[in-house]
């Protein structure tokens, strides 16, 4: 048996111990040698729990044992799990995790450290929960150039918006139910402020590029100031709100613009269907072409099951590195003033005029419940533009862009964008 340890007992660590005890057999056709939890390192104790003589309260039993090849990372936050993580890659074990904050902030260095120390630091379950998406992205790719890689990353806000959509509930109702049903954390902030699918974004810019890209370094916007009546106005142009992570890596300047904003996406993208808690993530090559990944994106079993998976591939790999493709250097960032889209804007009746003077002729939109208001589709501009034109509305609401081109021409063709 190949012996592993687990850092943290939560959700996502008890749910790594009952994977590969339930599972040791399907893991066993993989890793004939199976694997072993040997150690538990929490501050608690789990008197009652089957693995409680595992428990152990000092990290030291672990790094001292050599026995122990691969440890999983399920504690969350940024310290001790960095200061442990690197420990463990010091001593030349493989360390895997699902601590995005952490994956985020210091990544490309554990990385580096676990190259030196000829094992791995692997991190699949950070993105996506049950999705495989790492993984592919690392093994299936090194034909291609991705540029795009946009997603719904966020089980918790996608549940929201579809709730709002089809039981036509306000943000706070719908956010109060995700509650009640265990999706949405009592501080719900990271969620819809769009934090943790800033987090998932900016990991994936950083694999598809190869350079580090932060958190801090996204544009990142959420979804607590999307109302229904925004959900009402996209279905009339057939479109969906959806909180998008957006990555385009352009292969002439090799420079990635990266976002975390709501999105209208139209009925016949990939991503219009991807609904409730679900994670979908659309990945374009420059070969390949366009391919979705689906599936729970969020939970304790799915996104230990991605967890155990890094286990797996790093006890088949023992004594050397798997390169994941980050070096610990800065991606090329795009300006994202200058990244041109079409926004839908809504604005008051008031504006009609200067809306014609200022975005030209638009197609007006309006719904039943806003008697007040319109909206409409601009052409592709800046944010630059697009905010100095707005300055000039005395009845500005709100912008939200649209993923996919609108056909200003003919809307209804629009859907299939
Ligand atoms: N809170 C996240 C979500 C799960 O709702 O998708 C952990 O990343």
């Amino acid at each position: 048996m190949i012996e592993t340890a687990i850092l943290g007992f939560g959700t996502v660590g008890s749910g790594v111990a009952e994977v590969i005890d339930r599972n040791q057999k399907q893991i066993q056709r993989d890793l004939p040698e199976g694997l072993h939890v040997k150690y538990i390192l929490d501050l608690r104790d789990f008197p009652d729990s089957p693995y409680a003589d595992r428990v152990v309260h000092d990290i030291n039993v672990i790094l001292d044992d050599p026995e122990v090849r691969i440890v999983c990372e399920t504690m969350g936050g940024k310290e001790p799990a960095f200061t442990f993580s690197k420990q463990c890659l010091e001593r030349g074990k493989s360390v895997c995790t699902s601590n995005k904050e952490l994956v985020d902030a210091l990544g490309g260095k554990l990385a580096v450290i676990a190259k030196e120390h000829n094992c791995s630091y692997l991190f699949e379950a950070s993105v996506g929960g049950g999705i495989p998406i790492l993984r592919p992205l690392r093994t299936s790719f090194s034909q291609e150039f991705i540029t795009d890689v946009v997603g719904i990353l966020n089980g918790t806000t996608n549940y929201i918006l579809t709730k709002m959509e089809a039981e036509d509930l306000d943000f706070d109702v719908a956010l109060k139910q995700a509650q009640d049903n265990g999706f949405a954390e009592r501080n719900p902030e990271a969620d819809i402020e769009g934090y943790d699918p800033c987090r998932k974004i900016a990991i994936l810019a950083s694999l598809v590029t190869g350079g580090n890209v932060k958190f801090s370094q996204v544009p990142c916007e959420g979804i607590s100031k999307i109302d229904k009546n925004d959900l009402k106005y996209a279905r009339k142009i057939h479109r969906a709100v959806k909180l998008l992570g957006v990555c385009h890596h352009d292969q002439a300047s090799n420079q990635v613009y990266v976002c975390t904003a709501p999105y209208l996406v139209s009925e016949g993208h990939p991503l219009y269907a991807v609904n409730d808690v679900f994670n979908g993530i659309l990945v374009r090559g420059n070969m390949v072409g366009d391919l979705m990944f689906y599936g729970s994106g969020a939970g304790k079993l799915p996104t230990a099951s991605a967890v155990v998976s890094d286990v797996v591939e790093e006890a088949q790999t023992l004594g050397r590195n798997i390169n994941i493709g980050l070096n610990n250097t800065d991606a090329d960032l795009m300006d994202p003033s200058n990244v041109r889209e079409q926004y839908f804007i809504r604005t008051t009746k008031e504006d009609e005029k200067t809306v014609k003077e200022v975005f030209g002729d638009v197609i007006a939109v309006s719904i039943p419940e806003v008697t007040d208001e319109f909206a409409f589709v601009t052409s592709e501009m800046n944010e630059r533009e697009k905010d100095a034109k707005i300055e000039k509305l005395a009845g500005f609401r709100k912008a939200i862009r649209l993923l996919g081109r609108f056909d200003l021409d003919s809307p209804e063709q629009s859907a299939q964008a």
